[in-house]
């Protein structure tokens, strides 16, 4: 098991590139099996879920090449709808192989994800909106089976705006017949990319940023070359390090644009942000502000997973500051080990309570989930002493080598390899 040894205190400076955004990458990929040609997709990022999803492109039938950061798929030579539990397990997101298998084979057999560190994390939206479009689905223990000789357009109703589910339901309706409404649609900008990578391929979707999805069914549908959208998370975690860390940074490849909650809440708390075309700027100097009532929520409000992130932010602000987290139910699993190194949060009910304190103190804590690890990263490069952060796999699910980003901007980071 890898460990992050990190020496905080030192001011992050300098310039790095964001790398493409796994949460857009995922469904694209799964999508690239309606493709009745190769797809070339880039700015595919180096993280354990897209290689995982690529591990079960490949166990579908699919040719897959990675060449750096382009991935090349023909998935027309894919022969197999069903994914297999071992590595349904692996990753959650392999939900989204639903809606594309399903659409092409007439079939999908997958597996319940199950339950997740941050929550329970249900399927049902996703099942209903494939229900919806003509499709008959037994569930046998784990098992789900999907079945439709043919899918049919429908007007769906989501009664909450899952990012998953609305995707899922874009790509089942790319090849149906007629037209699928989607309502109450998520809005985050990696359902926009999906749009954008759909109908590269000759699908006709429409809507995506708004609340209402139009997909026109077709069955005319070829190949393309498509550059995936940069990550979103990855940036506001490096720019938060930066703030935290009071240093200067400059993001290059990065789309403010898809950040405004993040950079409206960062400018309250006291730092300092620049954006021009494709780059951001973020220094700070003093201490941060405290900011009253942050509350996540769907895109394009605050992000659920830039929450942890934050509260390392404002637990070194001066003053009280509230975050309440409404989008997923185990999201606080950060706070203890963020109170290990000396922050001062009370959890109640759904909200945290963070009352700032002058400075965090290195010591061993433990990543519980993904975005949870990066938020203890950054409390460690903004500690005094030596911070290790242990069960690293969690954060490379997310980040390609973090370490290596951190330490390009003068953090004192290494990971060590137990063997
Ligand atoms: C996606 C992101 C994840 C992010 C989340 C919310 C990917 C790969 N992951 O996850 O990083 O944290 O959006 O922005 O894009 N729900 C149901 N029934 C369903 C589906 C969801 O009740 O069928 C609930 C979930 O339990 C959760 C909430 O809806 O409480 C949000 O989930 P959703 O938007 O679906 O998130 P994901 O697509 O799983």
């Amino acid at each position: 098991m890898d460990k992050l040894v990190i020496e905080g205190g030192k001011p992050l400076s300098g310039t790095i590139r964001i790398h493409g955004a796994k949460n857009a990458a995922l469904p694209i990929l799964a999508a690239t099996l309606l493709a009745r040609e190769p797809v070339t997709l880039r700015n595919i990022p180096k993280l354990l879920d897209i290689e995982v999803m690529l591990d079960i492109m490949r166990d579908l039938g699919c040719a897959v090449l990675r060449r750096g950061d382009v991935v090349t798929i023909d998935g027309t030579v894919a022969d197999s709808s069903h994914v297999p539990e071992r590595l349904m397990r692996l990753m959650r997101s392999s939900v989204f192989l639903m809606g594309p298998l399903l659409a092409r084979f007439g079939e999908v057999q997958v597996y319940q994800p199950g339950g997740c560190a941050i929550g329970e994390r249900k399927i049902d939206l996703h099942l209903r909106g494939l229900a919806a479009l003509g499709a008959k689905i037994e569930e046998t223990g784990s098992r789900i089976v999907c079945k439709a000789a043919r899918l049919t357009g429908a007007e769906i109703s989501l009664d909450f705006p899952s990012v998953g589910a609305t995707e899922n339901i874009m790509m089942a309706a790319v090849m149906a017949d007629g037209r699928t409404t989607i309502i109450g649609a998520a809005r985050e900008p990696e359902i926009q990319d999906l749009q954008r990578f759909l109908n590269a391929i000759g699908a006709k979707v429409r809507g995506a940023g708004t609340d209402t999805i139009t997909v026109d069914g077709t069955d005319n549908l070829g190949g393309c070359d498509f550059q995936i959208i940069p990550d979103r998370i990855v940036t506001g975690t490096a720019m938060v390090a930066a703030a935290a860390t009071r240093g200067e940074v400059t993001l290059e490849g990065a789309e403010s644009a898809h950040l405004i909650s993040l950079i409206h809440v960062m400018r309250r708390a006291g730092v300092h942000i620049e954006t021009e075309d494709g780059i951001i700027r973020v220094g700070a100097k003093g201490r941060p502000r405290a900011v009253d009532r942050i509350v996540t929520s769907p895109y394009p409000a605050f992000p659920t997973d830039m929450q942890a992130q934050l509260m390392v932010l404002l637990s070194l602000a001066g003053g009280v500051s509230v975050i309440k987290e409404t989008v997923f139910e185990g999201r606080f699993k950060h706070v203890d080990e963020l109170c290990r190194m000396g922050a001062d949060i009370r959890i109640d009910l759904n909200s945290a309570i963070v009352r700032g304190v002058p400075r965090l103190y290195g010591t061993a804590v433990e990543a519980t989930d993904l975005r949870a690890g990066a938020a203890l990263v950054i409390a460690g490069l903004a500690a005094h002493g030596r911070t290790i952060v242990e069960q690293v796999h969690h954060i490379d699910r997310g980040y390609d080598e973090i370490e290596r980003m951190f330490a390009s901007l003068g953090g004192d980071i290494s990971r060590v390899s137990d063997g």
